[in-house]
């Protein structure tokens, strides 16, 4: 009845940016990403609990939050087709929240194990996956580890809407994730909120949706190659479009900072030095730089040069992993 589970957030290399389905939590595109290792999301299910209560590192949920989780829980009751009872949720990530790294991924990824397993289901990625995604849609990416790809499917029930372990851990052990941050507030407006916002009003969003599909078939086969520089630009004209669509939205709408533009500009120069690096961006203003295990101390140096208040050196991670009880 009780099961803890920890899963790593995952950064996309294709983003999934837009809804077909906002109550399902079906995308228009298909996307590929990396998960990131140490970083990580810890997330305690116990069934059987006097009411329901969800706690969020240290804070007890409110609103739309406590709602997600006890939606994807109901879900978890109706698969075990038993009477499990009020749950008690703890979770607790160790980076910063809200900051545009995608930190619901890893609590939504570690809730659907923990929650499965804590109502005696079988392990069972795809299934996870599925769950995963009804908490939000970047948290199917991390039920695996390594590199996986979001299949957006084709069906109204989104039972064919998952992630898939496109390559493990192991297969890159030389990338570098270099996560920049250069701003630890919350971001003013909600990927959610954001990416419905450019689906509704943007008129360059068809044009990102159909871009996106042969950019995850591209992806996969600059990381097949292990190609840095192939899979750098092609990562950043990605997100460069992907926030395209979202400057074109009525009224526009801009996730960057001076001192993004201002690090992002500068990995231009930085390259014509020979250095390999590349950026990502979701939607925050914290960059996550792509390079090598032998410039990730130049990537580090450079982020903090151009204003990075804190630093994360990441690998590749593992696949989210059940904890034992004591
Ligand atoms: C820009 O998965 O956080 O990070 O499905 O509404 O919960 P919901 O959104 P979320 O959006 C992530 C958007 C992104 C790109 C990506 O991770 O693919």
């Amino acid at each position: 009845m009780k099961a803890t589970a920890l899963a790593h957030p995952n950064i996309a290399l294709v983003k999934y940016w837009g809804k077909r389905d906002d109550a399902l939590i079906l995308p228009h595109q298909s996307s590929l990403s990396l998960t990131l290792s140490p970083l990580s999301v810890t997330t305690t299910v116990e069934f059987g609990a006097a009411s329901d209560q969800v706690e969020l590192n240290g804070h007890t949920a409110k609103g739309s939050e406590r709602d997600r989780v006890l939606r994807l829980l109901e879900t978890v009751r109706a698969q075990a087709k038993a009477d499990l009872g009020p749950a008690k949720v703890v979770s607790r990530g160790d980076f910063p929240m809200a900051a545009g790294l995608a930190s619901s991924a890893a609590g939504f990824a570690a809730l659907a194990v923990a929650g499965r397993a804590a109502a005696g289901l079988p392990s069972e990625p795809r299934a996870a996956s599925i769950l995963a995604r009804l908490g939000s849609g970047s948290a199917c990416r991390s039920v695996q580890g390594g590199f996986c790809e979001w299949q957006r499917g084709e069906r109204p029930d989104g039972e064919d809407s998952f992630a898939v372990q496109r390559f493990d851990a192991a297969h890159w052990p030389d990338l570098r994730m270099v996560v920049a941050i250069i701003d630890r507030g919350e971001k003013e407006v909600k990927s959610r909120d954001g990416m419905k916002h450019t689906v509704d009003t943007s008129p360059y969003y068809p044009a990102w949706v159909k871009d996106a599909e042969a950019e995850v078939v591209q992806v996969r086969e600059h990381i097949a190659k292990r190609d840095l520089q192939a899979l750098g630009e092609l990562c950043e004209r990605n997100a460069w479009r992907m926030h395209a669509t979202s400057f074109a939205a009525n009224p526009p709408l801009s996730y960057m900072s001076p001192g993004t533009l201002a690090l992002i500009q500068h990995l231009k120069e930085q390259r014509k030095k020979g250095i390999p690096v590349w950026f990502t961006l979701d939607a925050g203003p914290n960059p996550v730089l792509l390079t090598d295990a032998a410039h990730e101390v130049a990537a580090e140096a450079l982020a903090r040069a151009c204003g990075a208040v804190e630093v994360i050196r990441c690998v590749p991670g593992g696949d989210a992993e059940l904890k034992a009880e004591h």
